[in-house]
C-alpha cells in the first residue's frame, strides 16, 4: 500500500492530452468554461491535469481533496499571480488579493469591524431600499440583472459609508461599472496595453479608478478628522479604528482602509446580485415554489415589512436561496496558485501549479446531487443536508480565505428575496428566452433578462396548497 502511494506520489494525475501547447484547451476554455470543467470530471475524474503554453493546471473536484488543498495546504498557496498583477491597481491590499501575516491581521481588523455593525439597522436599511427601488418598477417588465445589481451595490455602499451614502451612490456606481466593463475588456483581451497609454479604454479607466478611489480616501480622511459616536459608525469608521480579535493592533491608515473598502465593496456587489438574480429567474420559471414561498413569507411577516427576526422562521425561502447558490454559485470557480510544492490527492504539485476548484461542476454532480440539473429547493432542508459529505456545497469557499462577507451577504439575499415575495408575483416576460452564462468574474446571465415584476393586490395576500396550484384569498 505504502509502495503504491509512494508511486503515485510522483506519478502526474489523468488528463486530455495537451496537442499543440494546449492550444484545444484554450480554446474550449474560452468557448464555456463550466463544460470544460465538467467534461474533465466525466472523462477523467476528480483530479486533473493539463498545460496551456507552459502553466499546469490541477482540477480537484472530489470534497476530501477540496478540504486537503483549502483547509490543510492553506499556507502553502496564494492569490494567482496573474490576477493579482491584473487588479492591484484598483483593489491596493486588501483582502481578495493580499498573503501571509498582513493579510491575516487585516482579516481579524474587517471582521472586527463587521462585528461592531448594528444588524437591526442595516436589515432595515436593505428592505427600505428594497422596496423603494422595485416599487418603481412595479407592474412593469424590467431586466432584472439591472435592477438587481444596482440595490446590491446601494446596500454595501451605505453599510460601508452610512449617511454619506447619498451624496456618492450614484458617481461611484457608474465608476464601478467602468472598472467593471473596461476590466473585462482587458482580461480577456490578448496583448497588453500600459495603464498611462493614451486610449479612450485607459482614459475612462484612470477617471473611473480616480473617482472611485479618491472618494473613498477622502471619506476615510473625513472619519480619522471628526470620528462619530459608536453607535454612528458606518463600516468604513469602524475599519478606522479596528482592532484584531486579541485587541493588539489598533486602526487601519486612511489608505488601508480605502483598499479594504474597494474590496469589500467588490466581493459584495456581483456575488449578493448574482445570488438574488438566478433566484427570482427560478422563482419566476416555477410558479408553484414561487407561491410555496410567497405563502411561507405572508404566513410568518403578516401585515408588516421583512425583519432580520423572520429569516430563521422562512425555512423554504433560505432552501430557495441556497439552491439557486448551487444551480448558479457566484463564484463558480476557485483558483489558486502552488507557493510551495504540496501532494494532493496523492499527486505532487510542482510549485506554480495552477489549482482550480470547479464549485460550479461540484454543486451539479450526481454523486451528491439527485437530478443535479434540476431546481429542487427542498433538498436543502434539515434531514436533507445532513446527509451530503461536507465540502459539496460550498458557494462561500472553504478554509481560511472564505468569504468574509457571508453572513452580510446571505442575509441581504434572504431579506430582499423575503420582500420581494411578500409585495411581487414574478414572471418571466413574454420574450425573454433561456438565459446563456456568463463567466467574467461571477456566474451571471450575459444577457438583460426581463421580468414582469407585479405588484401583489394589498387587500389579497397568496395561498399554496398541495396541489401547487394558487389562489387569492381575503387575508
Ligand atoms: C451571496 C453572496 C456572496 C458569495 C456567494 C460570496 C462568495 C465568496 C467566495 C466563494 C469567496 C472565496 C474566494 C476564494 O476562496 O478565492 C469570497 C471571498 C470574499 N468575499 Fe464574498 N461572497 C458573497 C458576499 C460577500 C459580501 C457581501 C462581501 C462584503 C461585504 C464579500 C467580501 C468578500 C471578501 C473581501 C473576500 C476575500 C476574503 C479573503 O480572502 O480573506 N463577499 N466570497
Amino acid at each position: 500500500m505504502a509502495l503504491i502511494f509512494q508511486g503515485r506520489k510522483n506519478a502526474t494525475p489523468p488528463g486530455p492530452p495537451n496537442g499543440l501547447i494546449g492550444r484545444d484547451h484554450y480554446r474550449r476554455i474560452r468557448c464555456d468554461l463550466l463544460e470544460f470543467s465538467r467534461s474533465l470530471i466525466h472523462d477523467y475524474g476528480d483530479c486533473v491535469t493539463y498545460r496551456i503554453g507552459p502553466m499546469r493546471f490541477f482540477q480537484l473536484s472530489h470534497p476530501e481533496q477540496i478540504s486537503e488543498l483549502l483547509i490543510r495546504n492553506a499556507e502553502s498557496l496564494r492569490k494567482l499571480t496573474m490576477v493579482k498583477w491584473f487588479f492591484k491597481r484598483w483593489m491596493g491590499n486588501g483582502l481578495l488579493l493580499n498573503e501571509g501575516q498582513p493579510w491575516q491581521q487585516q482579516r481579524r481588523k474587517v471582521r472586527w469591524a463587521m462585528q461592531r455593525l448594528d444588524e437591526q439597522k442595516q436589515a432595515e436599511m436593505v428592505v427600505w431600499q428594497t422596496r423603494e427601488l422595485l416599487d418603481k418598477h412595479a407592474n412593469t417588465q424590467v431586466d432584472i440583472t439591472a435592477l438587481l445589481d444596482r440595490l446590491a451595490f446601494y446596500f454595501n455602499v451605505r453599510t460601508l459609508l452610512g449617511d454619506d451614502a447619498d451624496d456618492v451612490l450614484e458617481p461611484i456606481y457608474a465608476a464601478a461599472n467602468v472598472l467593471h466593463a473596461t476590466g473585462i475588456r482587458e482580461l480577456t483581451s490578448w496583448g497588453f496595453t500600459p495603464d498611462w497609454a493614451p486610449t479612450t479604454t485607459k482614459r475612462q479607466m484612470r477617471a473611473a479608478l480616480h473617482a472611485y478611489r479618491g472618494t473613498l480616501m477622502k471619506l476615510a480622511a473625513k472619519r480619522r478628522q471628526s470620528p462619530s459616536h459608536d453607535e454612528d459608525r458606518d463600516l468604513l469608521a469602524w475599519m478606522i479604528v479596528a482592532k484584531d480579535v486579541q485587541g493588539k493592533t489598533e486602526g487601519m491608515s486612511d489608505l488601508q482602509a480605502c483598499d479594504e473598502s474597494v474590496n469589500l465593496l467588490m466581493g459584495g456587489k456581483e456575488t449578493v446580485s448574482a445570488t438574488l438574480i438566478w433566484a427570482s429567474y427560478l422563482l419566476a420559471t416555477h410558479p408553484c415554489e414561487q407561491a410555496r414561498a410567497a405563502e411561507e413569507v405572508h404566513r410568518v411577516v403578516g401585515d408588516r415589512d421583512v425583519a432580520l427576526s423572520d429569516l430563521d422562521h422562512l425555512p423554504f425561502t433560505q432552501c430557495v436561496v441556497q439552491e439557486a447558490m448551487r444551480l448558479y454559485p457566484p463564484v463558480y470557480m476557485i483558483a489558486r496558485e502552488v507557493a510551495r510544492p504540496i501532494t494532493i490527492g496523492g499527486y505532487r504539485a510542482p510549485r506554480g501549479t495552477q489549482i482550480h476548484v470547479p464549485v460550479h461542476a461540484i454543486h451539479r454532480d450526481a454523486r451528491w446531487f439527485e437530478r443535479p440539473d434540476e431546481f429542487v429547493p427542498e433538498r436543502f432542508c434539515p434531514e436533507l443536508n445532513k446527509r451530503r459529505p461536507p465540502y459539496t456545497f460550498i458557494p462561500f469557499g472553504v478554509g481560511p480565505r472564505n468569504c468574509v462577507g457571508k453572513k452580510i451577504g446571505y442575509e441581504q439575499c434572504m431579506l430582499v428575496l423575503a420582500t420581494l415575495l411578500k409585495y411581487y408575483l414574478m414572471h418571466l416576460a413574454p420574450k425573454q428566452g433561456v438565459p446563456t452564462l456568463s463567466t467574467d468574474i461571477v456566474l451571471h446571465p450575459r444577457d438583460p433578462l426581463h421580468l414582469v415584476i407585479e405588484a401583489r393586490c394589498p387587500a389579497l395576500a397568496m395561498s399554496y396548497d398541495e396541489t401547487g396550484l394558487e389562489r387569492d384569498l381575503p387575508r
